[in-house]
C-alpha cells in the first residue's frame, strides 16, 4: 500500500498511475469515487445537500476502476469523462464533507486495498483510511503552479480555476470528518518546480528507503 495525499492539482494522479505501472500495483483514485456519487446525486435530481440520500447513494453505488486503460465506472457505466465537469467538482467537495458518504468510501477502499498492492491516492489515505500503511506521502505544490497545472489540462480560465481550487482546498481542510492533513509519518514532497520525472524519481527513493527491510511495500 502506498498512500499519496495532498490538494488538488499537486500531481497525485499523473505520480500515482505511473508509479502503480512501474510496480504492478493497482491505482485507486478515491477522489473519482466521490465525484461517481456526486455526478449519481446531479443526474437522479437528488438535492447534494442532503446527507441522508447522499450516504445511501453512496452505500448502493458499484464503482470500479479498470487497470490498463484507467477508465471509472458508476453501476456499470462508463463516467471517466463526466466525473470531471466543474458542476460534479463542485458537487463532490460538498458531498466529501458529509461522515456517512465517508464512511461508505472508507469501507470500500479499505476492501479494495486488503485485497491486492495499490497505490490509493487521495486526501485522508495516510492519515484514516490506511493509517498503517508503510509508505505515505504528502504532495504539495505552491498554489498559483497548482492552478496553472489544472488550468492548462482543462482548458479552463486560470483565475476562476485559482478561485474555485482554493474554495475547495479549503473545504477539504477544514472539515470536520478526515480533513486534508499530512499524516505525522507521511513524506512531505513539494512537486513545485519539478518535472513528474522528478517527482516520481523523489517517491521511488521513498519507496525504497520505507520497504528496504524485505516486507515489501503492501
Ligand atoms: O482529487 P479530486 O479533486 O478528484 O477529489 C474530488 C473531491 O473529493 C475533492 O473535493 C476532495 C474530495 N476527496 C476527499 O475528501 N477525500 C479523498 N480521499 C479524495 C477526495
Amino acid at each position: 500500500m502506498i498512500a499519496i495525499d495532498g490538494p488538488a492539482g499537486a500531481g497525485k494522479s499523473t505520480i500515482a498511475r505511473s508509479l502503480a505501472r512501474r510496480l504492478g500495483f493497482a491505482y485507486i483514485d478515491t477522489g473519482a469515487m466521490y465525484r461517481a456519487v456526486a455526478l449519481w446525486a446531479l443526474k437522479a435530481g437528488i438535492d447534494v445537500d442532503d446527507p441522508l440520500r447522499l450516504e445511501q447513494l453512496a452505500r448502493q453505488a458499484q464503482i470500479e476502476f479498470t487497470a490498463g486503460d484507467n477508465t471509472v465506472r458508476l453501476n456499470g457505466e462508463d463516467v471517466t469523462a463526466a466525473i470531471r465537469d466543474a458542476l460534479v467538482t463542485h458537487a463532490a467537495s460538498k458531498v466529501a464533507a458529509m461522515p456517512g458518504v465517508r464512511r461508505a468510501m472508507r469501507m470500500e477502499q479499505r476492501r479494495i486495498g486488503a485485497e491486492q498492492s495499490v497505490v490509493m491516492e487521495g486526501r485522508d489515505i495516510g492519515t484514516v483510511v490506511f493509517p498503517d500503511a508503510r509508505v505515505k506521502i504528502f504532495l504539495d505544490a505552491n498554489p498559483q503552479v497548482r492552478a496553472g497545472r489544472r488550468a492548462a489540462e482543462t482548458g479552463g480560465v486560470l483565475d476562476e480555476i485559482a478561485r474555485e481550487m482554493a474554495e475547495r482546498d479549503e473545504r477539504d481542510r477544514t472539515r470536520a470528518e478526515a480533513p486534508l492533513t499530512q499524516a505525522p509519518d507521511a513524506e512531505y514532497v513539494d512537486s513545485t518546480g519539478l518535472t513528474p520525472e522528478q517527482v516520481e524519481e523523489a517517491i521511488l527513493k521513498i519507496v525504497r528507503e520505507r520497504t528496504s527491510n524485505g516486507k515489501g511495500a503492501h
